[in-house]
């Protein structure tokens, strides 16, 4: 029989189980072996629950990570960082949820620890029909022309419509763990905007970092607990030309998710439509509009990005023993560039 890859978890809440358990729980090569999470029942109900092998506990660090092959690390953002400390510096392939980390200095703490595996959760970089446009984009550019302006505009809904079936936490207590530091420019009271965007902020500015659109002059920025606006100057690094972009974030008033990305170029636009990972049967379009003729072509991608593929990457990867940073690229130009934006906010402030 061959040897089955032992994953444990460290925080096992709703996302844990609606998007990241359920999958390596339907893998066949791995064995769900310890759980820490500091809501003991709740540990306890989701050790039986999914059948892993080992024991519970509410301390991370007296989890046994040498009989473990990867740490799954699912707990809320602004402890995540400290935890993903913890297991790289002990030498351990860990997956995390994301933001990787709230400041380019937190991130490249973390980074220096890191000897084996470090996949981060899910950006748009890993969508199909994101992989596709950038394959094809030269393409689209001989066909279309110089690309001009690039937008993309988030309206983040409910993407977790029927998720029902989870155990639900027991206990809500107060969480004293050690937190993720803000950076050192950002004053106290901008520490709840800051962490009210950063997630979704590293989501779009990474579809840019992607695309090889190198942000290098901010105009505005507006930032507020409704929504985020950046409009920037871009280089595009494969004809050194200067592009307009601006990114849009903002809370859906109908609870629906509506995200896309349009490239405006010379002779046309192409859009793409996402839908968020969670709804299963819903897919993306990309929009090709060729203003010359006239003529619009959908593409609709039956398969997308899934929490199942990201499990299959992690578990293969340690298997293969490949530890380089496959999955999340490096995450680094994101963060930097958020830092950026919000450097550039407090700045016009003062004014
Ligand atoms: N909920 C969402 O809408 C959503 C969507 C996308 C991504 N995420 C990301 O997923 C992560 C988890 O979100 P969630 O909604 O599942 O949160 P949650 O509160 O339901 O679950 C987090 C769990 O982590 C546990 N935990 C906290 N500190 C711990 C520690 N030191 N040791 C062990 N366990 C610990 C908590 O007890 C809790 O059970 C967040 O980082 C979030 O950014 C959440």
């Amino acid at each position: 029989m061959k040897k089955k890859i032992k994953i444990s978890f460290v925080g096992v809440g709703f996302m844990s189980q609606i998007a990241h358990l359920v999958n390596y729980f339907k893998n066949k090569n791995v064995e769900l072996f310890e759980i820490c999470d500091l809501d003991e029942n709740l540990a306890n109900n989701v050790k039986k629950k999914f059948n892993f092998t080992g024991k519970t506990f509410t301390d991370f660090k007296k989890m046994s990570i040498n009989e473990t092959d990867g740490v799954v690390i699912i707990v809320q953002r602004k402890l995540i960082s400290p935890i993903v400390k913890y297991f790289l510096s002990r030498n351990c392939n860990v997956f995390s949820e994301k933001p990787h980390a709230y400041s380019v200095k937190e991130y490249l703490n973390n980074k220096k620890y890191q000897k084996k595996l470090w996949l981060k959760g899910f950006t748009r970089r890993h969508d199909h029909a994101v992989k596709y446009l950038k394959k094809n984009f030269k393409k689209i550019n001989n066909q279309l022309g110089k690309l001009n302006t690039v937008m993309h505009n988030a309206s983040a809904g409910n993407s977790y419509l029927g998720a029902k079936h989870y155990v639900k936490p027991f206990i809500k207590k107060e969480i004293k763990s050690k937190i993720s530091k803000f950076p050192s420019f950002l004053p106290k009271k901008y520490f709840k905007l800051y962490d009210a965007h950063i997630n979704s902020a590293i989501h779009s500015v990474d579809l840019f970092d992607f695309f090889k659109l190198n942000i290098n002059k901010i105009f505005y920025s507006e930032i507020s607990n409704k929504s985020f606006l950046c409009t920037f100057n871009c280089t595009y690094l494969k004809s050194n030309s200067n592009i307009t972009a601006q990114i849009f974030l903002s809370s859906s008033p109908n609870k629906l998710w509506d995200e896309k990305t349009i490239f405006y170029f010379e002779r046309g636009q192409v859009t793409i439509e996402y839908n968020s990972p969670l709804l299963k049967k819903k897919s993306h379009k990309i929009i090709i509009f060729d203003k010359s003729k006239n003529k619009k072509v959908s593409i609709l991608f039956k398969n997308k990005w899934s929490f199942d593929e990201q499990v299959k990457d992690f578990v293969n990867l340690i298997k293969k023993k490949q530890y380089k940073n496959i999955n999340s690229q490096d995450g680094l130009v994101a963060i930097k560039d958020f830092e950026n934006i919000w450097k550039f906010y407090l700045k016009k402030k003062k004014y």
